[in-house]
């Protein structure tokens, strides 16, 4: 009895230690061109990805062992089902993924419906999960994301990482479709929802046109986002920020927003508590047929300029004034502040409209 007891505690170990051990690394090459090859693909430290197509409802994940650098060399297409997702996901350390300019294909107009994440059928958000367990230097660079289901990035590092030359073009969702009952199709495309506690996040060069923000940032440190252009959303967000988080040193330089309900906005719930936003600097920023606000800083979500909370205290927010440029709609506001009492010290001077 102490005997078999004792073998399968040891088998439990061994097992436990088997699972948790480093994945081994080994200097091949693995190519990807069906789920199926991923378990072995992902011992080398390169692996290549060739043309093909996820099957419905099954994630494609890459777990990659230290450096490892992924070369796309062909399109992936995510076969069509409403499911949670997310659709693709990768986590390791020294990584570096190469899209070489080829797409991943979400088929969002399978699932739109104009409700994107709150209603009409699920849909698989976010379609990429980047970063989670990321714990080293990590580079994303030169893939587009076609169409997607509902949000696009989620990042999460919990290293630095650099994200570029990206593209997300969800256009097509612009227009109404049979599904959505007038309505814009695509809803609820967030370009990049980050949530990080990486010492560094740096989002440049790329192009997103979208329905909903360009970038949200609810939680994170240390976090760049340059030289991007964004199209059809909700501008460049800080929030919602909810309760207990911190967000610090964020640099928005040098990004053209376009045809965007705001252009930079921070929203805080009005509910939350125990939660800073500080050291946000704006710079260079160009906007133009902006069609709410130009700037809203506004502490009542999820109302809009209603009753204000003060559990977020924001912060040293600063717009280099001369070279930040916002061209409004007629109907637009400049700039609108919804700030409880005491919650906002440091108020940005307005740029200029
Ligand atoms: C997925 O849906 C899209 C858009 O509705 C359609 O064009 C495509 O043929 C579908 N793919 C499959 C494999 O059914
Ligand atoms: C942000 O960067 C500073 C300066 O490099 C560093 O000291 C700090 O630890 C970073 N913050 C986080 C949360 O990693
Ligand atoms: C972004 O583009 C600028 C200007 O072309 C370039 O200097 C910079 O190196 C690029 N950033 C990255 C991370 O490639
Ligand atoms: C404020 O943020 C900037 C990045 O925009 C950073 O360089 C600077 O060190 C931060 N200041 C403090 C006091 O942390």
């Amino acid at each position: 009895m102490a005997v078999s007891a004792l073998h399968s505690l040891l088998f439990a170990f061994l097992a436990t230690c088997v699972v948790a051990a480093p994945k081994h690394r080994r200097s091949c090459t693995g190519t990807i061109s069906s789920l199926s090859d991923v378990s072995d693909a992902i011992t080398c430290t390169t692996v290549n990805i060739e043309s093909f197509t996820v099957p419905a409802g099954m994630t494609f994940n890459l777990e990659l062992a230290t450096g490892t650098t992924v070369n796309m060399q062909g399109d992936v297409f995510f076969g069509n089902q409403t499911w949670d997702g997310p659709l693709f996901e990768i986590s390791g350390t020294d990584i570096t993924f190469n899209g070489n300019g080829y797409t991943f294909n979400g088929n969002g107009p399978f699932y739109w419906d104009g409700l994107g994440g709150n209603g009409g059928v699920t849909k698989p958000a976010p379609m990429l999960n980047c970063g989670i367990a990321i714990d080293d230097e990590q580079v994303v660079q030169n893939v587009k994301v076609l169409n997607s289901p509902c949000r696009v990035y989620s990042v999460s590092n919990t290293g630095p990482l650099t994200m570029t030359d990206l593209t997300i073009d969800d256009s097509l969702g612009d227009e109404p479709n049979a599904n959505s009952n007038g309505l814009p199709a695509g809803h609820n495309t967030d370009g990049f929802d980050v949530s990080t506690t990486g010492e560094l996040l740096i989002i440049e060069n790329s192009t997103i046109m979208n329905q909903d923000d360009c970038l949200a940032i609810n939680k994170g440190s240390n976090i760049t986002f340059q030289g991007n252009i964004c199209s059809g959303g909700h501008g460049i967000s800080i929030g919602s920020i909810t309760s207990d988080v911190t967000v610090s040193n964020i640099y928005v330089a040098d990004n053209t927003i376009t045809n965007s309900q705001q252009a930079i906005r921070i929203k805080t719930d009005a509910s939350a508590t125990n939660s800073f936003v500080s050291n946000v600097t704006y710079v260079g920023n160009t906007a133009s047929g902006i069609a709410d606000f130009g700037v809203i800083i506004d502490q009542s979500y999820p109302d809009t300029l209603g009753t204000p909370g003060t559990g977020v205290i924001i912060s040293d927010v600063n717009f280099v004034d001369s070279e930040t440029s916002i061209t409004l709609d007629s109907s637009a506001e400049k700039v609108a502040v919804n700030c409880g009492s005491g919650s906002c010290t440091g108020m940005p001077s307005p740029p200029h409209a």
